[in-house]
């Protein structure tokens, strides 16, 4: 029988741990919106935070907001909720660009690309003045961890993984531009090193790996508290 407090209303079950994610993604995705002006240019990232960060841009009701997508999906979903979307290179250089993040360390260091999508998002990342990134309390972590994604040229791709071990093929269709998303595996000791050495292996396109130079702001949601603001290097 569900229990009744001293007001007679019937008490919430308590939220399952899934549901306080989904509570501080959407969060830091408010804290996120709040940022935006009138006329501004914004990239959109792509995932699950950034699903709760379209709706909060539309509820804020601005006025000229130009935005470029980082995915098939996310364009589908910000045209749904009446955002405009064009080609970053039809906009050029962005005020903002706001995204999710699969981890972030103490340094500022990140590592994207869950979805896949981490080549356009730092295409689109660098071309913003400023790069948001908006988190659920579980994403900062001590240190960063495998997997650290990887989009790779299709031609030969399992010499470039053999290049990387250990490392492999995700199972998910190629990226919009062709390319082929797999996993590096291996220990990440230290994100600079790593980044350098994944940018220099021939057949990798792009890596999930994003220094703290990119990052100016990380928004973190946290159940019950609200939302911690950690500044980062850019400015
Ligand atoms: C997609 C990404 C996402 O931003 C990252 O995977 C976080 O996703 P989510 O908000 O669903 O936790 O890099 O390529």
């Amino acid at each position: 029988m569900a229990s009744h407090g001293a007001t007679g209303r019937q008490q919430q079950p308590p939220l399952t741990d899934p549901e306080l994610r989904e509570e501080e993604k959407r969060l830091a995705a408010v804290a996120a919106a709040e940022l935006l002006h009138d006329g501004m240019r914004v990239g959109l990232g792509t995932g699950s935070t950034v699903a709760h960060l379209l709706p909060a841009i539309a509820a804020r009701g601005l006025e000229g907001l130009r935005c470029a997508a980082t995915s098939p999906a996310t364009e589908r979903a910000a045209l749904a909720v009446g955002l405009r979307v064009e080609a970053l290179e039809d906009i050029g250089e962005l005020d903002i660009a706001i995204d999710g993040a699969d981890q972030v360390d103490p340094a500022g260091w990140l590592v994207k690309g869950g979805g896949g999508a981490h080549t356009r998002e730092k295409i689109v990342a660098a071309a913003a003045r400023s790069f948001v990134v908006i988190v659920s309390s579980e994403k900062p972590v001590a240190r960063l961890g495998p997997p650290v994604p990887l989009e790779l040229v299709p031609f030969a791709a399992p010499v470039t993984l053999r290049a990387l071990e250990p490392s492999r093929l995700r199972d998910v269709p190629p990226s919009p531009d062709g390319g082929l998303i797999a996993d590096y595996l291996g220990l990440v000791d230290s994100p600079g090193a790593l980044a350098e050495r994944l940018q220099a292996t021939p057949g990798v396109v792009e890596h999930g790996l994003f220094a703290p130079e990119m990052v100016s702001l990380v928004l973190i949601g946290e159940a019950g508290a609200g939302v911690r603001r950690v500044p980062g290097a850019k400015r």
